[in-house]
């Protein structure tokens, strides 16, 4: 069904699709091992599952070459015409586009070869749903690829400052409130198993950001421009924000200063053949 996710927490504004394309420079070089321990490769069909924009869909698109295929699934109409456009003016002739929900793919049992799902099962109303739908469109031995958050909480700056706690607590309560978690990644391995895939790998990606490097300007981006709605819905006040600001700066100019991001486990899951 086409819609546009409203309840889709982080929205899907201009200034979202610019945000998404940042974060995916940041991180992509923790996608590319994970890939390759998945055995994605030349030739085959992989399911990007909630693609937003498709920065990592046309990367895809690039590792399976012109004989593979891309299916490139979102629920936003908007980040699937942002793609489109791009696809219009690329040499990338290989991603098949889709709005659809990822709780029921309209895609065939046992077709793709691999599926990848980052930053999006923290999102979902009902995770379970989603690995299963993900396990049925997986073809006996093909694997699955998940990135997302874990352990939100344990996010820090250093030298300590109230005001980020506070920040972060807010983005875990409201996320909770809407029905994801940021803690997901604690849950995944154990549904994946429950849906009889085997776990090829888990592994824990976790950075320490330093002001004046990309993945500092990355978490600034993402508070600058989702603070404004959570001040809306009252799970901050504009007081904490100017005080998160005031910190931010201080810390930007501190070279001592570092910043632990929340960690991310990322799950390598192969499904068995028969
Ligand atoms: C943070 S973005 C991540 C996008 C992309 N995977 C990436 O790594 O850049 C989360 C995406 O999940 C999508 N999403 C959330 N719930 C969804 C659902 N039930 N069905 C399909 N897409 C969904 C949103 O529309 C959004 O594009």
């Amino acid at each position: 069904m086409a819609t546009d996710p409203k309840d889709y927490i982080l929205g899907t504004s201009d200034e979202e699709i610019q945000r998404l394309g940042y974060q995916h420079q940041v991180w992509s070089d923790s996608v590319l091992p994970l890939w390759k321990k998945a055995g994605f490769n030349v030739g085959q069909e992989i399911l990007d599952l909630g693609c937003g924009p498709g920065f990592a869909s046309r990367d895809l698109a690039n590792l399976v070459g012109p004989k593979g295929k891309i299916f490139a699934v979102d629920a936003s109409e908007k980040f699937i015409h942002f793609l489109n456009q791009q696809l219009k003016t690329s040499a990338i002739k290989n991603i098949s586009t889709q709005v659809s929900d990822v709780h029921a793919l309209d895609l065939p049992s046992n077709r793709v070869d691999g599926v990848f799902a980052r930053w999006v099962m923290c999102f979902v109303k009902n995770p379970e749903k989603v690995i299963s739908e993900a396990v049925r469109v997986l073809r006996p031995g093909g694997s699955l690829v998940i990135m997302d958050y874990f352990n939100y909480l344990s996010v820090n700056i250093f030298p300590n400052r109230e005001s980020f706690t506070k920040l972060f607590r807010a983005y875990h309560e409201s996320l909770l409130d809407h029905g994801g978690t940021y803690d997901i990644g604690q849950f995944l391995p154990q549904m994946i198993c429950e849906n009889t895939m085997e776990i090829v790998s888990l592994q824990p990606i976790s950075r320490i950001a330093r002001p004046g490097t990309k993945i500092w300007k990355w978490l600034i981006l993402f508070t600058e421009s989702h603070m404004p709605k959570l001040i809306e819905e009252g799970y901050m006040s504009r007081s904490d924000r100017e005080t998160f600001l005031r910190d931010w700066r201080k810390a930007s100019n501190d070279p001592g200063a570092f910043f632990y991001p929340p960690p991310i486990i990322g799950i390598v899951a192969r499904k068995p053949s028969p």
